[in-house]
């Protein structure tokens, strides 16, 4: 694992989306991997001005993103889907075949769950998966306790989670309580993984990723079963951090 620690969320955010524009001006097609929240915004708001400044080429880019609350309207407002329409999607251009995101209003979860699975797998798999961290070691909707080898699925917000999402929604209680999320196992086969951590609520997440032991029971640590990741975090979140230890 390459870590960063960058001196503030900016410069995250410009790290990040210098990684990407790289990644995109070689391999074509390319199925980028997309978490919402607000860990990327920044990053997204770069893409977007390096599309506008003609330098970054989006014509054979797909995306495919990580989760979706279940059940939710894709135009509910606080949809993952209506974010990346009002982040990724409009402001870049992107034409409705070539941007994926499981349906939170699916009738058969099951069979969604599938389909998204045959998606990735049909057309070649993700190429680089971007991520945040949830403040309990969650990536996706993958909550504590999920197994590495777990693929597309339904899943239930740990408590944590419905806490940390409430500041979207009107009222805690609006929180959807599940989510369909891209399994740990799923994302563990990206090409390329580049995880983003931004303030103090990441801290003890990424202490556990760098010096506590691999286990189900902190999701983020399964990435260093994987051997092309890149951790980019602020000083923020890389507070609890052994940099010596990093650095042997
Ligand atoms: C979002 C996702 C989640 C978030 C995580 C951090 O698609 O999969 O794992 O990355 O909950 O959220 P923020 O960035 O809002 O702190």
């Amino acid at each position: 694992m390459k870590l960063y620690i960058a001196e503030t969320y900016d410069e995250l955010s410009r790290m990040a989306a210098d990684i990407i524009s790289d990644e995109l001006s070689g391999k074509k097609p390319f199925n980028l991997g997309m978490a919402t929240g607000s860990t990327p915004l920044g990053l997204y708001r770069q893409l977007v001005q390096k599309n506008r400044a003609g330098q970054l080429d989006l014509t054979d880019v797909r995306l495919f993103n990580l989760d979706e609350y279940y059940p939710l309207a894709q135009d509910h407002p606080q949809s993952f889907f209506s974010f990346m329409k009002n982040h990724v999607y409009d402001p870049l251009h992107l034409p409705s075949h070539r941007v994926f995101i499981p349906n939170g209003l699916a009738k058969d979860t099951g069979e969604e769950c599938n389909r998204y699975e045959r998606l990735i797998h049909q057309h070649g798999g993700i190429d680089l998966q971007i991520l945040g961290v949830g403040s309990n070691g969650h990536i996706g909707f993958n909550e504590p306790g999920t197994s590495f080898a777990s693929r597309t699925q339904v899943v239930r917000l740990a408590d944590q989670t419905i806490q940390d999402n409430a500041r979207s929604f009107d009222d805690v209680g609006d929180v959807p309580k599940q989510a369909i999320t891209m399994g740990i196992g799923t994302i563990l086969e990206s090409r390329r993984i580049v995880l983003l951590a931004n303030g103090e609520a990441k801290a003890e997440a990424m202490r556990e990723l760098f010096h506590g032991k691999i286990t189900e029971q902190v999701p983020v640590t399964s990435l260093r079963l994987h051997p092309h990741v890149t951790v980019i975090i602020d000083q923020k979140a890389a507070a609890l951090l052994n940099l010596s230890l990093q650095k042997k």
